[in-house]
């Protein structure tokens, strides 16, 4: 077979891991493998490059993508998606495998339906891809974002303020949650609940009284009704480019405002997504990569490889885009245990 691997969307640690693991795992069955550049861009324009063990030799460890990625969505114009079917055709792509997010696997839906033969792999820092339990690259930027709320503690602890940590998520909070959960912030603010003044008030004065400092790690997605923030950028899926609307800087010039307690904010942004693959991360990637390979093989064209508790296994596309994996209740039950 000839296959084909893209990224696309957000780059994310664990993404060469999962590239070496289509390219090794087809390698074992005689296979090709066609590497596509900035993800669906480069199907739509035929730019690709070969892909063969030496390419993948030492990319395991590698952040961001030797690929390249791209928010393009060829699926939005009719013209281009034509030209995405017919592209893989001409080029004898037996099997096309899709890495990235909800808009990467919900193209590849659309590819799917029109008769392309496509597989799909989940990835993204968000952690919020339907059907899986994780998705590589979440552990590697909650590391990220745990250790910039500990560098925080000592700054907030030495000057008695309270610092309120930025970290990404579009819609779900899931990265929010896990560096609250980890890093024992004061509190943690989740798009996934309305956004409370009084409470988040309470909760840094709390703190502050109990220990001369207090951490709010908030999620860039969160709702703060009215303010000042700019109108947001978008990108070709239509989402807002979230980190303009600064709600961390906002919500620090509140709690200041409010309580008098002296407040800085800090938004690590795109450096929660760089770095090197945590093992947790590597592994995944590793063994859906690999599992994406044999579900191409086994003509189970139209699915997502998926971790499921200790197994890996195939779901349909269908069942994993659309909307985003959300904090369940249970979550932010626990979550609130914490707060001051
Ligand atoms: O989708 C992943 C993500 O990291 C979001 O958490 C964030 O809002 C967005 O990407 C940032 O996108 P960009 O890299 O285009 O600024």
């Amino acid at each position: 077979m000839k296959f084909g691997v893209l990224t696309g969307g957000g780059d994310c640690p664990g993404l060469n891991a999962a590239i070496r693991a289509v390219v090794r795992r087809a390698a074992r069955f005689g296979d090709e493998t066609v590497g596509f550049l900035d993800g669906w861009k480069g199907v739509r324009d035929g730019a690709f490059r070969p892909l063969g063990l030496r390419d993948v030799a030492d990319i395991l460890p590698r952040g961001g993508t030797i690929l390249g990625s791209s928010r393009t969505n060829p699926f939005a114009k009719e013209e281009e998606a034509q030209r995405v079917v017919a592209r893989l055709i001409d080029l004898k792509v037996d099997a096309l495998v899709a890495i990235g997010g909800d808009d990467t696997l919900t193209a590849a839906r659309e590819l799917h339906r029109r008769g392309g033969r496509v597989v799909g792999v989940p990835k993204t820092m968000d952690n919020d891809v339907n059907g899986t339990d994780w998705t590589f690259g979440f552990h590697s930027a909650v590391a990220v974002a745990v250790d910039a709320l500990e560098r925080l503690r000592d700054t907030a602890a030495s000057h008695h303020r309270a610092i309120v940590l930025e970290v990404m998520g579009r819609h779900a909070g899931w990265v929010a949650l896990a560096t609250g959960l980890a890093g024992g912030a004061d509190a943690t603010l989740l798009p996934e609940e309305p956004y409370d003044e009084e409470v988040v008030l309470r909760t840094v004065r709390a703190a502050v009284a109990d220990r001369g400092y207090a951490l709010v790690v908030t999620s860039e997605g969160i709702d703060l009704g009215p303010r000042r923030g700019r109108a947001g950028t978008k990108d070709e899926f239509g989402h807002e480019l979230l980190r303009e609307r600064e709600v961390g800087a906002e919500l620090a010039g509140r709690i200041q405002e409010a309580t008098g307690v002296e407040t800085r904010s800090a938004q690590i942004g795109h450096i929660q997504r760089g770095g090197t693959p945590e093992l947790f991360d590597r592994i995944l990637a590793t063994r859906l990569g690999a599992y994406a390979v044999d579900l191409a093989r086994a003509g189970r064209f139209g699915e997502v490889a998926v971790l499921r508790g200790p197994v890996v296994t195939g779901i349909p596309l269908d069942e994993a885009v659309g909307s985003p994996k959300l904090v369940s209740p249970d979550w932010l039950d626990l979550l609130h245990t914490f707060d001051a």
